[in-house]
C-alpha cells in the first residue's frame, strides 16, 4: 500500500530521531509505517492535530488496551484543558451532548444497562435475514453492469438501511436519512454548518418518531423495534427520558454508520490485494463454511479497522502510561490501528491471516466502552463480504491502487471510492 513510508531514525544515539509526518495526505493512504515508528521510538507521544488541538497519541497494545480500561481517563469533554474544540459539529447545540460515548459512570452505566435490555445480542440474530435481502437487494442493483463503486452503492446505504429498519424508521423516511448521513460523511472534517443542520434535521425528526412510539406503546403493546424497546426497556423502574431516547438513538446511527461502512470497504479492499486469502475465504465459503467468515472478519478488523484511534479521552488528573506523564487535562487519543500492529502482541502483525488464532484486537475498544453494535457490526460485515464474494467470485479493483484516497477524518480510515469490476450476472 502505497509510498507513505515514514523517514528512518538517523541511527545515531545522540541525533534526536525525526519524527515522521504525522496526518498528511501521505500518511492517509498508508499510516503503518509511521505508527510502527511511534510504537518503537515514542510510544506515548504529544502531538499537534490538524485542528490545532494538541493530544498524546498512544500506539503501543499494552499502553492501548490499560488507558481504554482507565477510568481516570474521562469521556466527557468538560474534562478537556481547552474544552470546547472537539466533539461532533453541531452536537453540543443540539442537545445530543449526553450519549454513551461523551459520559463517565454512573451515568455512563445507568444508560448503558438501559440499552442493553433492547439492543440485544438476540435481537441482532433475528435480524440476520433482514440484513441478507438488504445486502442482496443492494446487489441486484449493480450486478448486471459489470461494474460499480463498492463505498456509494453498497457499503455506504447497507448499514443506513439496517439500522434505520432495526431502529424502526419508516421505509418512506429512509432515503432521508441517507442524505442526511451522506452530508455528515462528507463534510465530517469540513464546512460546519452543513453538518450542524444535519444533526439538528436528525434529532428533530427521531424525537418527533419516538414521541409517536411512545404514543404507540400507550395504547397497545407497540412495534417490536429498538426504538420501541428502549423505551420499553426499564432498570429497577428506571426508564429513558424522551431526550436520553434521542440522543441514544442518534449515537446507534453515529456510532454504527461510518464504522460499518469502513469495515465494509476497507475489508474488500484488503481482500482483494491479498488474493490467497481471498481464495482461502471463497474455497471455504463454496464448502458452506462459516468458521473463516468469522475470524477472517475479526483478522480484517485489526488489520484495517475502520475505527483508526478511538475517540477522545482527557485526563481528569495527573496520570503516566507507558512510564509519560499525562498532566491534568489534556486530551490522549488512544491509536488502535497502531496498537493492532503491535509486534509485541501479534506475530507477522503486517501479514493478513483470515484464519489468525488469540486474535484480540482493540478494533471494537475495551473496557466499559467496548462497542454496542459488534454483533450487528459483525452480522452486517459477514453478511455484506460472504454475498459480494459468492455472488461476484471474480470481483477486482477497478483502478490502480495509487489512484484511491481515502478520507482524512481524524478517528475514522476508510475509502472515498472503491471502483470494482466484476463479470455481469443477471
Ligand atoms: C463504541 C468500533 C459498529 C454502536 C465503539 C468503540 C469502537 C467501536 C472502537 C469504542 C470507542 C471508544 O472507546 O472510544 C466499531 C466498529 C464497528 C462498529 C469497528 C463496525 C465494524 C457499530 C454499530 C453500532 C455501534 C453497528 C450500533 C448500531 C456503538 C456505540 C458505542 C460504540 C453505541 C458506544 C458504547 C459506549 O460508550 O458504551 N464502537 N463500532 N457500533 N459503538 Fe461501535
Amino acid at each position: 500500500a502505497g509510498s507513505g513510508a515514514a523517514p528512518v531514525a538517523s541511527g545515531t544515539a545522540s541525533a534526536p530521531a525525526p519524527v515522521p509526518e504525522l496526518f498528511s495526505w501521505e500518511f492517509a493512504s498508508d499510516p503503518y509505517p509511521a505508527y510502527a515508528w511511534l510504537r518503537e521510538h515514542a510510544p506515548v507521544h504529544r502531538t499537534r492535530l490538524p485542528s490545532g488541538v494538541e493530544a498524546w497519541l498512544v500506539t503501543r497494545y499494552a499502553d492501548a488496551r490499560q488507558a481504554l480500561a482507565d477510568q481516570r481517563l474521562s469521556k466527557n469533554p468538560v474534562h478537556h484543558a481547552e474544552p470546547g474544540k472537539t466533539g461532533i459539529p453541531g452536537e453540543r447545540s443540539a442537545g445530543l451532548m449526553t450519549h454513551l460515548l461523551n459520559i463517565d459512570p454512573p451515568d455512563h452505566t445507568r444508560l448503558r444497562r438501559l440499552v442493553s435490555k433492547a439492543f440485544t445480542p438476540r435481537r441482532v440474530a433475528a435480524f440476520a435475514p433482514r440484513v441478507q435481502e438488504l445486502t442482496d437487494r443492494l446487489i441486484d442493483s449493480f450486478a448486471a453492469r459489470g461494474s460499480a463503486d463498492l463505498i456509494h452503492e453498497f457499503a455506504f446505504p447497507l448499514p443506513i438501511y439496517a439500522i434505520c429498519d432495526m431502529l424502526g424508521v419508516p421505509a418512506e423516511d429512509q432515503d432521508d436519512f441517507r442524505d442526511w448521513a451522506g452530508m455528515m460523511i462528507r463534510h465530517g472534517g469540513g464546512p460546519r454548518g452543513g453538518v450542524a443542520r444535519s444533526v439538528k434535521k436528525i434529532r428533530g425528526y427521531l424525537a418527533e418518531l419516538i414521541h409517536r412510539k411512545r404514543e404507540d406503546l400507550g395504547q397497545d403493546d407497540g412495534a417490536d423495534d429498538l426504538i420501541s424497546g428502549l423505551i420499553r426497556a426499564s432498570d429497577h423502574g428506571d426508564h429513558l427520558t424522551e431526550a436520553e431516547a434521542v440522543a441514544m438513538c442518534f449515537v446507534l446511527l453515529f456510532a454504527g454508520f461510518e464504522t460499518t461502512i469502513n469495515l465494509i470497504g476497507n475489508g474488500t479492499y484488503a481482500l482483494l490485494r491479498n488474493p490467497e486469502q481471498r481464495a482461502r475465504l471463497q474455497s471455504s465459503l463454496a464448502a458452506g463454511e462459516t468458521g473463516l467468515l468469522e475470524t477472517g472478519v475479526e483478522e480484517l478488523l485489526r488489520y484495517d479497522g475502520p475505527v483508526e484511534l478511538a475517540t477522545w479521552r482527557y485526563a481528569t488528573t495527573g496520570l503516566t502510561i507507558g512510564g509519560q506523564p499525562i498532566p491534568a487535562g489534556d486530551p490522549v487519543l488512544v491509536v488502535l490501528a497502531a496498537a493492532d500492529r503491535d509486534p509485541e502482541r501479534f506475530g507477522a502483525p503486517d501479514v493478513l491471516d483470515l484464519g489468525r488464532k488469540d486474535n484480540q484486537h482493540l478494533g471494537y475498544g475495551h473496557g466499559i466502552h467496548y462497542c454496542l453494535g459488534a454483533p450487528l457490526a459483525r452480522l452486517e460485515g459477514q453478511t455484506a463480504l460472504a454475498t459480494l464474494l459468492t455472488r461476484l467470485p471474480d470481483l477486482r479493483l477497478g483502478v490502480d491502487p495509487d489512484e484511491l484516497r481515502w478520507r482524512g477524518g481524524l478517528i475514522m480510515r476508510g475509502l472515498r471510492t472503491l471502483p470494482v469490476e466484476f463479470t455481469p450476472s443477471a
